[in-house]
């Protein structure tokens, strides 16, 4: 992959910044060599913040064409470094490069019990993950609530973890450093829910991580990205497209978001959840959708004769996990923060526990402090929510449905408007919805 070779910026420079915004701005098509210019300027810093949030606003507004993404994709690859992990043996066999990416939901904490089941049944798993993103929590904002936990790997320990252990979770660092500035910058410009950036930034990631094979885990719903399953759909394809177009075998599960995974929501409280999936526990959805994502992720990779349900009732899975946390500076054992102050909210009345919207929730547990509303903020590890009624559940007045925590108690306030008019108990159970809606290949 060549890099993007224009240098220049405004005078003397073929290109300029408010030129190639006005084009976006007024529906226009940008061309490859502006595509190229606009990535390895804004990468090396010759395009302000202020500009590429206008270009940014510009693209969630007008959208781009499929060799547009494809573009814009292929030129944030070549902002950084590519990975190459096969020359990589273990037992004197190629390793079975295999990863996993959600393009963001409430209260999915998959990663953290998926990565050590592949581990278990053979995978080696280079995951380059991601922090919090608007009101979507972040795997590496989570695993780092564990003390001592580090995602800031170099590339020669990314490979022995991979030789050894068969698993690296990382900050993406120099891959795709045009994704990690324009996430950043998605973040606290309203600017995340587009398909093209989405696809873009995922599939960045994830070519320049080095995996071989990758399952793509596409939420549709109301704390989705993209709301609809038509939207999810063309998302999926796309990014299954473009991940194709680069060598990868990659496919897609569409799953539901209307409501959040498991009962846990944030930073801290999402590992402990996890702890509990790879113990042999946990809520069953969140089990029912590692297990999926894993049989995917097997069959990618060519692995045969593994069920990834044993390694969560032998233990492997789970010696994985510790191996890996390890093998990152964190102590498995240690306990994990929660935050100072709880707040909790009770039932208004007897009943059935009805629907909970994904987008309420994650919006109250960002208010609490897990996310971010300023580029680079600290998010608190202790802050979180916990779910006691799932829908459908029976429900007695005055008893707790949500419990709240946080290290700035001025913030349960709004978490708690946010959460209002989020779960209702009435007097039948909402519709069941099924956790994986389809298959995409
Ligand atoms: N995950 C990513 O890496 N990027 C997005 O834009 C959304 C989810």
């Amino acid at each position: 992959m060549t890099r993007a070779t224009f240098h220049a910026s405004g005078a003397g420079s073929a290109f300029d910044a408010p030129t190639v915004i006005r084009i976006k701005r007024d529906g226009g098509v940008l061309s490859d060599e502006a595509i190229d210019w606009v990535i390895d300027a804004y990468t090396h810093g010759r395009i302000a913040d202020e500009q590429m949030s206008a270009l940014l606003m510009a693209i969630f507004l007008r959208g781009m064409t499929g060799p547009e993404i494809a573009r814009w994709t292929s030129a944030m690859v070549a902002s950084g470094e590519r990975f190459d992990f096969t020359d990589l043996r273990r037992d004197g066999r190629p390793l079975a490069l295999v990863d996993k990416h959600s393009t963001g939901g409430v209260g999915d904490k998959i990663t953290i019990p998926l990565v050590p089941v592949v581990m278990a049944c053979g995978g080696a798993v280079p995951q380059a993950a991601g922090r919090g993103l608007g009101h979507t929590g972040g795997t590496l904002d989570k695993l780092e609530s564990i003390p001592g936990f580090s995602a800031e790997l170099t590339q020669a320990q990314i490979r022995r973890q991979l030789e050894e252990i068969g698993g690296a979770i990382f900050a993406a660092g120099e891959l795709a450093p045009a994704d990690r500035k324009m996430y950043a910058l998605r973040d606290v410009t309203a600017t995340v829910d587009s398909l093209p950036l989405i696809a873009s930034s995922v599939m960045s990631k994830k070519i320049a991580e080095g995996t071989r094979a990758l399952v793509l885990d596409t939420k549709v719903g109301s704390g989705a990205f993209l709301k609809t399953e038509a939207e999810a759909r063309e998302l999926a394809r796309t990014m299954i497209d473009l991940g194709t177009a680069h060598g990868l075998v990659t496919r897609a599960l569409l799953t539901d978001m209307h409501r959040p995974l498991g009962a846990a929501v944030g930073n801290a409280v999402e590992v402990a959840e996890s702890v509990e999936v790879l113990a042999g526990g946990g809520p069953s959805d969140v089990v029912e959708l590692t297990l999926a994502l894993a049989a995917e992720m097997l069959d990618a990779a060519g692995i045969d004769g593994e069920d990834p349900a044993d390694t969560l009732r032998d233990g492997s899975a789970m010696d994985a996990y510790r191996a890996l946390i390890n093998a990152q500076g964190g102590d498995p054992d240690a306990s994990l923060p929660r935050g100072a102050h709880t707040e909790t909210v009770t039932a208004p009345r007897s009943g059935t526990m009805g629907d909970l919207d994904a987008m309420a929730v994650g919006m109250a547990v960002w208010r609490l402090g897990a996310g971010r509303s300023a580029p680079g903020e600290q998010v608190q590890h202790g802050a979180g929510l916990r779910i006691h009624r799932r829908p459908g559940d029976p429900v007695a007045a005055g008893e707790p449905l949500f419990t709240l925590y946080t290290d700035t108690p001025e913030r349960f306030e709004a978490a708690i408007a946010e959460l209002d008019g989020g779960f209702s108990v009435g007097d039948t159970a909402p519709d069941r919805r099924p956790l994986i809606i389809d298959r995409v290949v």
